[in-house]
């Protein structure tokens, strides 16, 4: 059944918060210690540490949401935003534990960590999802890439459980900023604004983890690649007027675009 208004960017943001309010009744899952990591470079364990930090924080842009004035946003919006946040925090908690079976150990401050943070705090609620966009194209394209080189075992199995709810959010993200954009010149301003954070953010994460992938035998080339096509996807689900569309998928745990 697909509901399209007749506002095309208006997104029922009640569905999205069931959406979520269905995925947060998934328990951790289970430490499982069965698989030997011992042949890993330590550099992938920091690695993933740092993304630890990154996933633990947020919660302010739930009260930002709750008390937005911005057209199209309603309190299921702000509801749905709180347990995307919560969402987040339970990948901290994975995270955690793929460093441990890594072997690595969990950092206190990380200055990109911090940055992210910092840069999440400024600007209003557009610009805050704008900047959360960004760590998602981060979050999918490199939880996929590092999954792609390891063993099957509970560290692959959880950073592609990682990049499934990240595709989530990146969609969750893109009907926002798409509900916000409404009009020629604003879809101009994002894709702007789009660029450079984009930009920014994957050349950030390619400078910082450089020694993880290059000892993961990654090609920063292919990495680069995926990152720009995950980029233009999200570029793409904003600016094109594609309607909201609702149907069965929504029932079996997949999003609402
Ligand atoms: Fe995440
Ligand atoms: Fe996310």
């Amino acid at each position: 059944v697909a509901i399209t208004t007749a506002n095309s960017n208006a997104v029922d943001w009640a569905a999205w918060s069931r959406f979520f309010e269905k995925r947060s009744q998934r328990p951790l899952p289970p430490l499982d210690l069965r698989t030997n990591y011992s042949n890993l470079p330590a550099s992938l364990g920091q690695s993933l540490a740092t993304f630890q930090l990154a996933e633990s924080g947020g919660g302010k842009i739930a009260a930002e949401a709750r008390n937005s004035r911005l057209k199209g946003i309603d309190k299921e919006y702000a509801a749905a935003i709180d347990l995307f946040v919560r969402e987040e925090r339970r990948h901290a908690n994975i995270l955690a534990m793929c460093v441990r079976l890594l072997g690595g150990s969990l950092l206190q401050r990380d200055w990109t960590a911090t940055m992210f943070t910092m840069l999440r705090r400024i600007g209003g609620l557009r610009s805050k999802v704008l900047v959360l966009l960004a760590a998602e194209v981060v979050g999918i394209c490199y939880y996929s890439t590092i999954a792609s080189q390891l063993q099957p075992g509970p560290v692959q199995r959880w950073l592609l459980e990682l990049v499934n709810d990240e595709r989530a959010h990146l969609r969750f993200h893109c009907s926002f900023l798409r509900s916000q954009t409404d009009t020629r010149m604003k879809r101009l301003l994002f894709v702007g604004a789009w660029r450079v954070v984009s930009y920014a953010a994957m050349l950030t994460v390619i400078v910082h983890h450089r020694q993880a992938l290059r000892d993961m035998q990654l090609d920063f080339g292919v990495v680069w690649q995926r990152w720009m096509a995950v980029s233009q996807q999200a570029r793409r689900l904003v600016v094109n007027q594609v309607p909201t569309t609702l149907d069965a998928e929504l029932n079996d745990g997949h999003c609402p675009v």
